[in-house]
């Protein structure tokens, strides 16, 4: 069996993410999508609200599976034995963050887990959780960004945090 981790933050999942998630699950027969926990970050979201956010949106694909993690992702890949993770690469200016990453998780886990990258449909290659986040600060429209219900979500979240 294929398996795959499509490791990240996504605080939160935007289209973006999800046009990876999609085209990976054609490619691999099984997929975990796998929110980092991490606790050096201050996130919008809780990890388990972002979990949520991802069963949500992937609630029609039957082989891809929700997950979160802390630590090293190579620990996490070993101990479900997966030997593949998953990224999206949107540009160029990506790209140096990402074969870091990659490099550094092929050395430590002595290549036991590689990478793959997928590139980022172009409609969705100037999209990150991050632009995301300061557009809907500024009360701009998310609605090509992120599912409504993701909307929703994201500006509730903001009234809660501002007390607007
Ligand atoms: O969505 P992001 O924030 O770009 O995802 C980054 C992520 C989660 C893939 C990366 O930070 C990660 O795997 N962190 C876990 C800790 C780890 O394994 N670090 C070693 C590689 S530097």
């Amino acid at each position: 069996m294929k398996r795959a981790v499509y490791p990240g933050s996504f605080d939160p999942m935007t289209y973006g993410h999800l046009d990876i998630i999609k085209r990976a699950s054609k490619v691999f027969d099984e997929l975990t999508v796998s929110v980092l926990d991490n606790k050096g970050k201050t996130p919008l979201f809780s990890v388990n609200d972002r979990v949520n956010i991802l069963k949500d949106a992937t609630k029609d694909l039957p082989n891809v599976k929700i997950d979160s993690f802390s630590g090293l992702l190579i620990d996490y890949a070993k101990k479900y034995d997966i030997h593949v993770a998953v990224r999206g690469l949107r540009a160029i200016t990506d790209f140096e963050y990402e074969l870091q990453l990659a490099q550094t998780n092929r050395k430590l886990s002595k290549g036991a887990l590689d990478t793959i990258f997928l590139t980022t449909s172009l409609e969705y290659s100037y999209l990150s959780s991050s632009g995301v986040k300061e557009i809907a600060r500024f009360g701009g429209d998310i609605s090509e960004c992120v599912p409504d219900f993701v909307a929703d979500l994201i500006f509730e979240r903001l009234k809660e945090i501002d007390g607007r």
